[in-house]
């Protein structure tokens, strides 16, 4: 049977962030609750000049000059930070990519599984479709509001990924085990900006799914929880994850629950400093784990997906020999050790002017872009939102 995985994958976050330290000082919060208790240390703030098609681009663009573009034959952007009620991301980025027009180009909504969703289908397609690729696009701007509880678990940014037969990263084992429900824990009405979320009664569910689907898959697989070299979690904030794990690790012997709890520390490092990613979110763990942990060829890797209202789908893969001359593991370390740090007062600032709606026209030049990615949002013209790459 063919082999399909993750042949290359690349992040986009913004380039400004705060402390949650100094958020929580501002919010008269105990700093702890924020990088203990949640466990988010920092978090990414996107500018007027980003959104999640600029994102998604330029997340695509860090490795599109090492894969035969003429083969890609399906686009799926996964987002719940829609751009247009009609109009796909998925077609603004195929042109600024400029993918050939013999592509599937769509978006898929259904929370923080949407990529997760696209992944599947990108398998299906790939294998259906033999020397052809799919690109999957997890593009998102989490928002809950100024001074409201999940505030501190924001976040911003884009992952992208080729799915391909014989990847070169990741081949996904041929199982996996969904689960869904009709759950009220977190949406975002058309007439709203913010997302209105019941958190603790979220965390119950993305707890319930979670022992759902990996005993499910266990039981599919006859696979064990020792068979893991690490287990990866959707991570709105780092505890999430943690307690997750804790599940998984309930009976395991001590060995077995350091050496996990390891990968799990090197899988969590982008979220501490990025924040949440929604659709994004478990593949910047599996980056983080690729960069930061302690993995070998051959290593069974665990994919915990969620999204709310809900759906969750637990799967899994095995690295792929040479895997590590396919990740730019120094770039991504360096571009967050060189953030600009932002004071609360201008993040609330920024964060105010980009929930403005807006229904006249207006141009962003290059002049307001703050970003390590070239491609921006440019403005509104005649009512269509305009894409620039800088030169
Ligand atoms: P909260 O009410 O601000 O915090 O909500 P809390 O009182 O529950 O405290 C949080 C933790 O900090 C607790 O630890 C406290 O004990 C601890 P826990 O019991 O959880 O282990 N704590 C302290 N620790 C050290 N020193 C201190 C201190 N004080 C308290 N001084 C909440 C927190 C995460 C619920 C909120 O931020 C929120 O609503 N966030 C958004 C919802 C969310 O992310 N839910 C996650 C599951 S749902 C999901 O993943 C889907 C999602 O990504 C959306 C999608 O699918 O699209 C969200």
């Amino acid at each position: 049977m063919s082999t399909v995985g993750i042949d290359q994958i690349g992040v986009y976050t913004p380039a400004q962030y705060i402390e949650t330290t100094e958020l929580a000082k501002r919010r008269q919060v105990d700093p702890n609750k924020y990088t203990i208790g949640i466990g988010q240390n920092q978090m990414a703030v996107p500018n007027p000049t980003t959104d999640i098609v600029s994102m998604g681009a330029n997340a695509a663009r860090t490795f599109l000059s090492k894969v035969d573009v003429s083969q890609i034959g399906l686009l799926v952007v996964g987002t719940e930070s829609g751009i247009d009620q009609s109009k796909a991301s998925a077609l603004f980025i195929k042109s600024i990519l400029n993918l050939p027009n013999q592509l599937r180009a769509f978006e898929v909504k259904e929370a923080c599984f949407g990529a997760t969703a696209g992944v599947m289908m990108a398998q299906d397609y790939v294998k259906t479709h033999p020397g052809k690729t799919a690109l999957v696009i997890a593009s998102d701007i989490s928002r809950y509001g100024l001074n409201t509880g999940g505030e501190v678990t924001q976040g911003a940014g884009a992952v992208a990924m080729l799915i391909s037969e014989k990847p070169r990263i990741v081949e996904f084992l041929p199982e996996s085990a969904s689960y869904s429900d009709d759950v009220n824990d977190f949406w975002r009405p058309n007439y709203s900006e913010t997302a209105f979320v019941d958190g603790k009664y979220s965390t119950e569910k993305y707890l319930e799914f979670f022992t759902h689907t990996f005993d499910d898959y266990l039981k599919q697989t006859q696979l064990k929880v020792t068979d893991f070299a690490a287990l990866t979690y959707h991570l709105p904030f780092t505890k999430m994850g943690i307690k997750a794990q804790r599940l998984a690790l309930e009976n395991q012997d001590e060995a077995t629950k350091t050496r996990l709890t390891a990968q799990f520390e090197a899988s969590s490092k982008y979220c501490r400093q990025i924040g949440n990613l929604y659709t994004g979110s478990l593949y910047l763990s599996l980056v983080s784990l690729l960069h930061q942990g302690n993995l070998n060829s051959g290593d069974l890797i665990g994919f915990y997906s969620y999204g709310s209202g809900s759906v969750a789908e637990f799967f899994a893969g095995r690295l792929v020999a040479g895997y590590q001359n396919e990740i730019a593991t120094n770039h991504m370390q360096d571009f967050l050790a060189s953030r600009q740090k932002l004071s609360i007062d201008e993040y609330e600032a920024i964060y105010t002017e980009c929930g403005k709606v807006k229904t006249d026209d207006y141009e962003l030049t290059p002049e307001a872009v703050i970003s390590d990615g070239e491609v921006y949002f440019a403005g509104v013209k005649d009512h269509l939102r305009q894409y620039k790459v800088k030169g």
